[in-house]
């Protein structure tokens, strides 16, 4: 029996995702335990979320471009309060800075909406349908300083389907992400995922990974 492993969420918006951990967390069997949610925007339905569950729910503004290097600092102590193992940013639209890096090293674990390295940045879906790919998805990685360039965690994949747009696609790779996110989160909280330079899967892991990276709608 593993502790649990205690997770601070990071989100700017509908919080889809961190629904999708606390639900998770809400299972007999589950490894992992959200102790806050912490959000740039003051009124994330996120936040709200994070209320109706009984959970710390911070506010942590970005007060314009000269406030960064001072908010990252604010943003590390108000995370770092929680003592948490790993920082999930889940929907979190800020790039987060040095402090943050420093006080979490190869700690903070990022959901994006595209199969890494492609395709990189806010619109990883739109980008998708113009370039015409048949196939994309999630990826859950650890965060570095670069945008989007951290250490694949896993990924799972999902088909572009003919008359699709941006929105739909988004949509079908947010149903991976709810799958993956919490998989990889349940594979960091049994130590059969190490996060670490590079991270590494240990034992019996693989049949988790394996799960969540072959999750794709079935095809027709
Ligand atoms: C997700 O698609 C995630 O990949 C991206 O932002 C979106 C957040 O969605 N980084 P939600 O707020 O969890 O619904």
């Amino acid at each position: 029996m593993h502790a649990p492993l205690d997770v601070v969420v990071l989100a700017s918006g509908r919080g889809s995702n961190l629904r999708a951990i606390l639900d998770a967390c809400a299972a007999e069997t589950c490894t992992a335990r959200v102790v806050a949610v912490v959000s740039d925007k003051p009124d994330a339905p996120a936040l709200a979320l994070a209320r109706a569950h009984h959970l710390p729910a911070i506010a942590v503004a970005l007060e314009g471009k000269a406030d960064r290097p001072a908010w990252d600092a604010r943003l590390a102590d108000a995370v770092a309060a929680f003592a948490p193992k790993v920082v999930v940013l889940a929907g979190f639209m800020r790039i987060v800075g040095p402090a943050m890096l420093a006080r979490f090293p190869n700690a903070i674990v990022n959901v994006h909406p595209a199969l890494l390295p492609a395709f990189k940045g806010s619109d990883g879906p739109a980008q998708a349908i113009a370039a015409g790919v048949r196939l994309s998805g999630c990826t859950v990685h650890l965060v570095d300083a670069g945008v989007d360039t951290g250490p694949i965690l896993a990924q799972a994949a999902v088909r572009v389907e003919p008359g699709d747009d941006a929105a739909s696609l988004h949509a079908r790779i947010q149903r991976a992400e709810h799958v993956l996110l919490p998989a990889v989160l349940d594979a960091i909280a049994r130590g059969a995922m190490v996060l670490g330079a590079p991270p590494r899967l240990v034992g019996d892991a693989a049949p988790t990974e394996a799960r969540a990276v072959l999750f794709a709608p079935p095809l027709r």
